[in-house]
């Protein structure tokens, strides 16, 4: 108990435990199973990051994308084939997300650490996502994630992959969408901070940049409409925020000089009920800090898979 309490406590802990916890969740699962299992996704993730800074980001978002659809089941993961309708085809993630193939190498390592299967892909992509954004912030942080989950191995129903939620979103229908997954306004000003990293595509904000002048700083437009041009170049990439590779508030101060680059980040900070939340972070990376992690740890429970309702895959991208 002493040592693995040490390896979660350096930097700043937050232990939280979320109303929807159930008894079988907990920070200590692998513990018992695997003491290597954590250390070595960690490790993975590490390296990846340091080979591209990008990857920090990347992974993240795998694991957001995974919790909206249907909980967090590592679904995402799936491989099309003839019985799975692949998320990874759905409009918000074709060609968009990536570092699949870093999941693919945790999954190979932490196997081969533990000696057997015993870490599933769901709770690899929320470890992940978490190591990922300690490698990449400016404050000593960390928090707990909160482990057992299963992945899913039926078939995913089309009609799900809605619950993505789209960056042409009004406020209000950015708030309905994570209040369906029982989070609040609080969580969704927080966890879009995890645009602090990153990138996206022309595409996503092109309109944005021509059409919003009412709402957008010139200066930042003009600077997007050299690489994002009215016509074509829509995968051309521009960063989130001015500092991609760095987990701070410069996503929050942006979006307090109208240089948010998506229609749903300038949303949160457009004379809404958000606008304090923005002014909040953008003064206080400390609070960011600890509501991220507050919210993360919710959004990794949104309907976990316990015990025979699921099973740990051999191979992330298809079921045994
Ligand atoms: C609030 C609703 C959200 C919308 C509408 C949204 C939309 C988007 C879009 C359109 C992109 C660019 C994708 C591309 O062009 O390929 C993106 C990237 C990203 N999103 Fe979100 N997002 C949302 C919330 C979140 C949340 C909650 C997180 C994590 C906590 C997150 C993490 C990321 C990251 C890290 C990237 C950059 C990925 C990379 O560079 O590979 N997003 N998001
Ligand atoms: C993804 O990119 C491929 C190759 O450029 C293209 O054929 C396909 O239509 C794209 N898919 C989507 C949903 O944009
Ligand atoms: C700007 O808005 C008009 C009208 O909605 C639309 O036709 C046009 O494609 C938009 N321009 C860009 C660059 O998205
Ligand atoms: C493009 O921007 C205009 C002006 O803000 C807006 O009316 C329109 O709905 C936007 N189109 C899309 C597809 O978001």
């Amino acid at each position: 108990m002493a040592s693995r309490i040490f390896f979660c406590l350096w930097g700043y802990l937050l232990l939280v435990l979320p109303a929807t916890a159930s008894a079988a969740l907990s920070p200590y699962y692998y513990g018992g199973t695997c003491p290597n299992a954590l250390p070595t996704i960690k490790r993975v993730v590490e390296a990846a990051v340091s080979r591209e800074r990008r990857m920090g980001a990347s992974l993240l978002r795998l694991h957001f994308h995974d919790c909206f659809v249907n909980g967090c089941d590592a679904s995402l993961l799936l491989d099309p084939s003839p019985t799975i309708d692949s998320e990874k085809n759905a409009l918000p993630n074709a060609n968009s997300t990536r570092g699949f193939e870093v999941i693919d190498q945790i999954k190979s390592e932490v196997d081969k650490a533990c000696g057997r299967p015993v870490v599933s892909c769901a709770d690899i992509l929320a470890v992940a996502a978490r190591d990922s954004v300690v490698a990449l912030s400016t404050i000593q942080a960390n928090f707990l994630v909160y482990y057992c989950c299963f992945e899913i191995f039926v078939f995913k129903m089309r009609t799900k992959f809605s619950d993505l939620l789209s960056p042409f979103s009004d406020l209000p229908e950015l708030i309905s969408g994570f209040k369906k997954h029982g989070l609040n306004e609080k969580d969704l000003v927080v966890l879009s901070g995890g645009h602090t990293l990153g990138f996206a595509q022309c595409g996503t904000f092109k309109n944005r940049t021509y059409n919003e002048t009412y709402n957008i700083n010139p200066n930042f437009a003009q600077k997007l409409r050299s690489s994002c041009p009215p016509n074509g170049g829509d995968r051309n990439l521009a960063p989130l925020d001015p500092t991609p590779a760095r987990f701070d508030i410069a996503y929050f101060t942006n979006l307090k000089y109208k240089k948010g680059l998506l229609h749903s980040d300038q949303q949160l900070f457009s004379g809404g009920s958000t606008d304090n939340l923005v002014k909040t972070y953008s003064s206080n990376p400390q609070a960011f800090w600890r509501d991220f992690a507050k919210s993360m740890v919710k959004m990794g429970n949104i309907k976990p898979l316990t015990g025979n309702q699921g099973q740990v895959r051999l191979n992330c991208r298809m079921a045994n």
